[in-house]
């Protein structure tokens, strides 16, 4: 059976890149099936380091085709930047990339929302979003009516949609401050949109069909996610998540490939926990080890440069997504990062309002109240960098990881030590 996942736990950022690209190899197929240009997925590779935003980390795999599906929203210009940037840097593009004709695309009117709407929520604290328009392009996919998919920019009809919907954006938008260069002129918009559309002709089909014709043939398919479970626009930290269902869930809606197909789903979580943007975060260090796993991680967003909020690994929040991405097993990260701290917590449960919980809660007040139960044990103060099998590791190290296969309930498959490809034990 074909499909593997990859799936971040966390809040984003967990390192799904590199795990993609590692795994790469044992697959003819790689998706990306939700989010866009505010997904920032790093591969480093000896000294030369990639940062995807849209094409999925297995592009650097020669022979290895690469989809960006249906539940995309894609930003033709920054596609275009990263096709360019591959390009130059050696890396085979035609016949290895693919697009979907369904996926939707983000105008420039959706990043000056996006801007407009982050500068305050109903509670007074900023979702902090990538402003790269993904919300306001997937509020206009399921609104339907001001929506223009990839496939739309082929179309005779592409000129008088473009100036029926800017001249609502207009009326909608009047008084909202673009501080964006475009200026909204319909004819200026036609002219560069129809200019991305030429470039990107040679990509683009019918995704959803490939990937069932792949599927039935058993041909095997890598799924990598963006963002992280806790992301999830429906089961994440609402209101401060993206705007897709970033969890194992939408694996099957995004790519057009139903859950049947894919028999192993992987976790992926940092071996302690970040996060970029507003919102609750109950493991947050506001002190010096909070900004010393900044430093050692070099913990600064891939695609907005904002330092990430550092924190210590929650198991109650983990365990939660490890059930709902519906994982086998976990990829843990970064362990190289926690080697230099004399002791490392995992916090265990959460005391809300007086009262010793478990449960990851639904609602965000009850997560911002939630206060961190800890256990706390001894670091293993050793470089773990140049560790290549479980067996090389300090003890210390090895409990760590114990204990978070014990609290998460699933078995860790897969231990990353370092950003290069090698810096991986894998038994
Ligand atoms: P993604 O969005 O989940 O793909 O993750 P990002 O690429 O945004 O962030 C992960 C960062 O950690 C990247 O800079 C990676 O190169 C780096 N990285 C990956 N694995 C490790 C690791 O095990 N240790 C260290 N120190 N860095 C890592
Ligand atoms: P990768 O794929 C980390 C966060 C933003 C913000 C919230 C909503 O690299 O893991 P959006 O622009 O999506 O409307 O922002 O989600 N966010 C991410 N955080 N990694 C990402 O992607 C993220 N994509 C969005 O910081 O809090
Ligand atoms: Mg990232």
């Amino acid at each position: 059976m074909p499909g593997t996942c990859v799936i971040g736990l966390q809040w984003g950022d967990e390192a799904k890149g590199k795990l993609v690209d590692l795994l790469t190899s044992q697959f003819e197929i790689v998706v990306r099936y939700q989010g866009g240009a505010n997904a920032g997925h790093t591969v480093v590779i000896g000294d030369q380091t990639y940062k995807l935003h849209h094409i999925p980390s297995g592009i650097l795999n020669p022979g290895v085709i690469n989809v960006v599906g249906t539940g995309v929203v894609a930003n033709p210009a920054t596609l275009l930047k990263e096709i360019d940037s591959l390009l130059q840097r050696g890396i085979q593009i035609q016949g290895n990339l693919l697009l979907s004709d369904r996926a939707h695309i983000v105008f420039p009117w959706h990043i000056a929302e996006d801007r407009a709407m982050d500068s305050s929520t109903a509670d007074g604290e900023n979702i902090g979003t990538t402003h790269r328009g993904i919300g306001p392009c997937y509020g206009d996919k399921v609104g339907r009516s001001h929506a223009i998919r990839l496939g739309d920019l082929y179309r005779p009809d592409f000129r008088q949609k473009i100036e029926r919907v800017i001249t609502i954006k207009q009326e909608l938008l009047a008084g909202v401050d673009w501080s964006l260069p475009n200026d909204l002129d319909p004819q200026t918009i036609h002219a560069e949109f129809s200019g991305y559309a030429e470039r990107l002709r040679p990509y683009v089909c019918d995704t959803t069909s490939y990937l069932l014709d792949a599927v039935e043939a058993q041909r095997k398919i890598l799924f990598e996610g963006a963002q992280g479970s806790l992301l999830d626009v429906d089961h994440g930290t609402y209101p401060f998540v993206t705007s897709s269902n970033s969890s194992g869930l939408g694996v099957a809606a995004g790519s057009g490939v139903p859950g049947r197909w894919i028999t192993k789903v992987i976790g992926v979580a940092k071996a302690y926990t970040t996060r970029v943007g507003g919102g609750p975060f109950p493991t947050e260090l506001s002190d010096a080890t909070g900004q010393r796993i900044r430093e050692l991680g070099k913990e600064y967003g891939t695609t907005t440069g904002r330092p990430r909020r550092c924190g210590w690994f929650d198991a109650v929040a983990v365990r939660y997504t490890a059930r709902l991405s519906g994982i086998d097993t976990i990829s843990l990260m970064m362990m190289d990062v926690l080697s230099h701290l004399p002791e490392v917590k995992i916090c265990t449960s959460y005391e809300i309002n007086g009262e010793r919980v478990n449960r990851f809660p639904s609602h965000v007040d009850d997560l911002r109240a939630a206060q961190p139960v800890y256990e706390t044990m001894p670091g293993w103060q050793q470089d773990v960098s140049k560790a290549r099998r479980r067996a090389e590791l300090p003890d210390g190290a090895r409990r760590y990881l114990d204990r978070i296969a014990e609290l998460v309930g699933r078995p860790i498959e897969f231990v990353s030590v370092g950003p290069d490809r090698d810096q991986t034990i894998l038994d």
